[in-house]
């Protein structure tokens, strides 16, 4: 399966000839998973239709930073968030120099402002204004910025000269895109990840569990599998799909989670434990289902064993990262959990907030060290895995 599968593509169409190229490359993009919402300028629209780029990418158009309904639908901000990654294909001389300038005059421009994940742009113009010195500098402003540049490739112009400044083929951008997606960060690295719920069965029809959706553990394993390492997820009843090249293991139980983990965790090198496990489960559970005869009736709970603490008091234990989502005082919970669970990292989380944490599509969270914190803004939690990726892989790196 492609590393593109399921990620999330911005492509803007800027003006040039070169744009009739872009509806391929949707089709590409598609082809390999990935979803895609298109952009459009107004100049892009006088060489090719919003319709076509529609129909190929089964989402609206957007093509206006003013319009009140697409606004509504989905506004630019949230786009911006969306993104896993915004790619300008083609992109123009004129569009280069105002994205160098940091203008946001138009959806697109504002877009790439505001968007934290990657971005690229593959240019597309005559090779006389490629070669200008002021499109060099602007692009050398871009490269600066972080923006990736894909092509642009030499060979015959639309005007008749010859030379760079062709934009690369559809083929080729979709190459470069799913490059985007790889790293080496964590080559040789086998990661032990828990996500999800657990279910705690009080008779055969009826459980105990919470509203988690698993997406952030799924993220994060799709991550570290995306930086090179051996991903195992242990993962309680979620409805995702498994990532690709990691190795799912599910569980129903806490006490299952246990297990798998306690069998898996010694031969690791960094434990994620980002599962919403059940804090209790009941004492017994009712061999037939229970009748709603009485009026009230009592459930005995008692608590599950802490998997991450179990992990982390291994005499050979892996790096230990663990979760805490608190609703208030969340600094000092998340530091408690860190210190009593004997963890190298807790990743904090105000899930009291709206629209983010548990069973939504953002998260918004500072990474709590024995001595440092580092706040990672709200984004899509594909991004943020990523990000946390990147910031884990150093830490234990770095470590001893
Ligand atoms: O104590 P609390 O549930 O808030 O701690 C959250 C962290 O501990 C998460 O990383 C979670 O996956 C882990 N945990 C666990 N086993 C439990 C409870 C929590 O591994 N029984």
């Amino acid at each position: 399966m492609s590393r593109l599968n399921n990620r999330h593509i911005v492509l803007g169409i800027t003006g040039g000839i070169a744009a009739y190229k872009a509806a391929e490359l949707v089709r590409r993009l598609k082809e390999r998973g990935a979803h895609v919402h298109v952009v459009m300028t107004e100049a892009a629209q006088e060489f090719i239709r919003p319709l076509t780029l529609q129909a190929l990418s089964g989402n609206p158009v957007h093509t206006s930073l003013l319009d009140p309904e697409a606004e509504a639908a989905m506004g630019h901000i949230e786009l911006a968030r969306w993104a896993d990654l915004l790619l300008i294909a083609p992109a123009s001389a004129d569009f280069i120099a105002k994205l160098a300038g940091g203008h946001a005059d138009n959806l697109l421009s504002t877009l790439w402002l505001a968007c934290q994940s990657r971005k690229a742009i593959a240019p597309a113009m005559n090779q006389a204004m490629w070669a200008d010195a002021a499109t060099q500098r602007n692009m050398a402003l871009l490269a600066q910025g972080g923006a990736q540049v894909f092509g642009p490739a030499a060979g015959d112009q639309a005007c008749g000269d010859v030379g760079l400044g062709r934009m690369l083929e559809a083929v080729q951008l979709a190459d470069a895109a799913e490059g985007q997606f790889q790293s080496r960060l964590l080559d040789g690295v086998s990661v032990l990840i828990t996500a999800g719920p657990t279910r705690e069965a009080i008779d055969p029809v009826r459980y105990i569990s919470n509203h988690s959706s698993g997406k952030m553990g799924y993220a994060l394993a799709r991550a570290a599998a995306n930086a090179g390492a051996s991903v195992t997820l242990v993962s309680g009843p979620v409805s995702l799909p498994t990532p690709e090249s990691v190795d799912r293991v599910d569980v129903t139980s806490a006490q299952d989670m246990l297990e798998a983990v306690m069998s898996r965790a010694q031969g690791s090198d960094i434990f994620i434990g980002c599962a919403a496990v059940a804090d209790y489960r009941p004492v017994a559970v009712a061999e037939q289902k229970i009748k709603k005869n009485d009026d009230t009736m009592q459930l005995q709970l008692v608590k599950n064993p802490d998997i991450i603490s179990a992990v982390t008091a291994l005499a050979q234990r892996p790096f230990a990262v663990g979760f805490a989502a608190e609703t208030e005082q969340v600094l000092e919970h998340a530091r408690g959990k860190l210190e009593r669970k004997l963890l190298d990292v807790i990743i904090a989380n105000n899930v009291a907030v709206q629209g983010i944490g548990f069973n939504s599509d953002n998260n918004e969270v500072v990474l709590v060290t024995a001595n440092d914190q580092q706040p990672l803004p709200l984004m899509g939690k594909q991004q943020l895995a990523d990000a946390l990726i990147e910031r884990l892989a150093a830490m234990y790196r770095g470590r001893a």
